[in-house]
């Protein structure tokens, strides 16, 4: 299918409420090219419509699902971020990033890379206990006889459907690739594996992310026009980067209360897709 025919689905500009599966049948095949996501957590958060305290087994097969219908829709070369946690319960402590990618694998999705988010900076890194070293492991304090270790970062895992890349060609000459719209210095910063990030919090839900993950996400993967899905869009962080962005979106929530009412029934935008960056765009 060629980009283009994006057009053909009236979801796009519109923040769905739904579940993430059945909605997603209603994308066509390879229109979307970056899926930037932080899924439920499955540690009892209230979403109001939907568990976040599923057996083990059960989250993993609906992964499972939600990730095969997110790379049949996915473009050749496009790109899903997954952002999760890394332990899921306590006994027994589960390995949600080994998971998450031998799932991914197995549905066909090509690893890419793998990105550290620290939430803070170098020198305030944010636990739960807060900010500038008030945050700490317990278990046995000072003793070196079980002391636990506390999550201050999360891990983002990147994958691309077929190939490692794009390649969006000026038509200026064989294998000279479009430039996004990132500055030299974010560049430089996005491309190295470690990103320190405040968390946030909103009054809206429970489990944000801050917009300057999604946004670097977008900026780091997609070229302008390009459409952005969020089958997990919470409160709409990546949505309202991408718009902000001047990228294509689409955002998908089970729970109505997190889906704005103005944007769940704007019109569809068909036919208003800003042209192609380069002249073509063959799998890499
Ligand atoms: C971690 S939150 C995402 C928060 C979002 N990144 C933000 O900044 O607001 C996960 C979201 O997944 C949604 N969710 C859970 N199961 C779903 C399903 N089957 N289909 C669609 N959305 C689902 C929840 O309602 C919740 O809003």
């Amino acid at each position: 299918m060629e980009r283009s025919d994006i057009r053909c689905t009236d979801l796009l500009g519109h923040f769905v409420c739904g579940d993430r599966c059945e909605v997603m049948r209603q994308i066509p095949d390879n229109t979307v090219h970056l899926i930037a996501t932080s899924p439920p957590y499955n540690c009892g958060k209230d979403y109001g419509t939907v568990s976040d305290k599923l057996p083990w087994e059960t989250y993993w097969m609906q992964t499972r699902e939600w990730l095969a219908e997110a790379l049949r829709v996915t473009t050749q070369g496009g790109r899903l971020a997954v952002n999760l946690p890394w332990w899921m319960g306590k006994k027994p402590r589960r390995d949600v990033p080994y998971e998450l990618q031998k799932t991914a694998l197995e549905v066909g999705w090509t690893k890419l890379d793998k990105i550290l988010w620290v939430k803070g900076d170098e020198k305030n890194i944010h636990t739960s206990g807060g900010y500038g070293g008030n945050g700490s492991g317990w278990g046995t304090y000072l003793s070196p006889s079980g002391p636990a270790i506390r999550c201050a970062s999360e891990p983002i895992l990147i994958f691309a459907k077929g190939g490692r890349g794009r390649r969006v060609l000026s038509g200026e000459g064989r294998g000279l690739c479009v430039r996004g719209d990132m500055t030299k210095a974010e560049w430089m910063e996005w491309t190295m594996d470690v990103w320190f990030v405040r968390g946030a919090s909103n009054g809206a839900h429970p489990a944000v992310w801050p917009a300057e993950i999604p946004r670097r996400l977008i900026k780091l993967y997609t070229y302008p026009g390009d459409v952005v899905l969020d089958p997990h869009n919470g409160s709409g962080t990546t949505t309202e980067t991408a718009k902000q962005l001047g990228r294509q979106w689409i955002g998908i929530d089970a729970n109505p209360a997190y889906c704005p009412n103005g944007e769940a029934q704007r019109p569809a935008v068909a036919g208003t897709l800003p042209p192609l960056v380069g002249s073509s765009e063959v799998p890499k």
